[in-house]
């Protein structure tokens, strides 16, 4: 029968709240949809192992995580132990780039039953996916300080675009564009303004806009398009956008489609190579960490989108099912960041209840 190996990797703040919600939901699906996961927990890729080994991930990390199907991840960083950078490039954004998940894929939905600050928009004009790059561009660590402590202080920190690496993730985005209905691909840029990398990304994107007639293609800057995203979030299907760009994106995305507590995401290595991780978009939060009050469905519809991944699409689309179900059952209470006063392990066993047998 079918069996997969997950790697479990809570972390920080309300990572650790969110992934039993997650853990809850993928176990209910896999016993009804008869396949099984094999979970193994890992404590590295958090504030507490950093403080206990002054590392964020063991030396073997990546030997012991190759082997696995998938990895689920909660989320990193607890800035008051350890800073942000040092901890998000000791692990999160390690995994990105050694295991060469080079597409950071988020899908930004308007789900029935949460409302949008959008004033009047109905879940079928916010439905687009933002494809981001997520191994190279403006996350670089080439760069540095000179002259520090004196007046002529100066930082340089550089883009990096490689062909391989932008013509791989424009690639994804326009496949994913033709299997979908409105056939519809946006690149953001900024080629007015940062005038090497940006350019180069444009010339990339009409080549291969050229491969792909049956496909509208069109290109917004970076400053109009998040002003589109709040007044015209219709006008979307596949958005592609570079590392930063994209990350930007991800959040205001969510953000106009009620919470970003919902937000799931996949960091995919297409290839297969290597595993893939699918954690929320959302961090630690550690403002509300600890109170078990934060919205669980960002790391349950990553459990969805990492089933959709290793094969599972029925159990996939069975999840995102339960939690629309569930979002619009006014009996059911939801967690503050939608209006209500449940509990996140409340509102992941009413999504792990309602889930529908085959
Ligand atoms: P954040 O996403 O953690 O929180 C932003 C705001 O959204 C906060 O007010 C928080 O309470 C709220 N929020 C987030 N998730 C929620 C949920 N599931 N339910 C309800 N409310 C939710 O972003 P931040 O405050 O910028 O970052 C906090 C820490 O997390 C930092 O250390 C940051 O570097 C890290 N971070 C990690 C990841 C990741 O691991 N993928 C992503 C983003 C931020
Ligand atoms: C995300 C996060 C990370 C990113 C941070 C925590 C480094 O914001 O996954 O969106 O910028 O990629
Ligand atoms: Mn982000």
């Amino acid at each position: 029968s079918r069996s997969y190996r997950i790697a479990v990797i809570p972390g920080d703040g309300i990572g650790v709240e969110v992934v039993p919600e997650g853990l809850r939901v993928l176990r209910r699906t896999a016993e009804l949809y008869g396949f099984t996961v094999e979970t193994e927990q890992f404590d590295f890729a958090s504030a507490a192992y950093y403080q206990a080994h002054g590392e964020m991930l063991p030396p073997d990390w990546h030997e012991t995580l190759v082997g696995f199907d998938a990895i689920f991840f909660g989320a990193v960083g607890w800035p008051e132990v350890v800073p942000d950078h040092v901890s998000l490039w000791g692990s999160l954004l390690k995994f990105r780039r050694e295991f060469d998940q080079y597409v950071n894929l988020r899908p930004v939905r308007l789900l029935h039953g949460v409302v949008s600050p959008l004033r009047d928009r109905t879940p079928e004009e916010v439905d687009f996916y933002v494809v981001r790059e997520n191994t190279e561009g403006e996350y670089s660590s080439i760069g540095g300080r000179i002259f520090e402590g004196t007046d002529r202080e100066t930082v340089l920190q550089e883009t990096v675009m490689t062909r391989i690496g932008v013509d791989r993730v424009l690639r994804y985005a326009f496949e994913l564009a033709r299997q979908r209905e409105k056939k519809h691909l946006t690149w953001a840029t900024k080629s007015n303004g940062i005038s090497i990398s940006m350019p180069y990304w444009d010339e990339r994107a009409e080549t291969m806009a050229g491969q792909y007639p049956e496909i509208r293609a069109d290109k917004y800057h970076i400053d109009i398009l998040t002003a589109n995203f709040v007044l015209h979030p219709d006008l979307f299907d596949v958005v592609v956008a570079s590392n930063l760009f994209g990350d930007i994106l991800s959040d205001l995305g969510p953000a106009c489609a009620g919470t970003i507590g919902i937000a799931p995401s996949a960091n995919i290595n297409p290839e297969r190579t290597f595993p893939s991780l699918f954690e929320p978009v959302h961090g630690s939060a550690p403002d509300i960490a600890g109170r078990g009050i934060a919205n669980p469905i960002g790391q349950i519809w990553s459990a969805a989108m990492m089933l959709d991944h290793l094969g599972e699409h029925a159990a996939g689309e069975a999840i995102v099912a339960a939690i629309e179900d569930i979002l619009v059952d006014g009996s059911v209470a939801k967690t503050p960041d939608l209006g209500g006063s449940a509990t996140t392990g409340q509102l992941g066993t009413a999504i792990a209840e309602r889930l529908q047998a085959p």
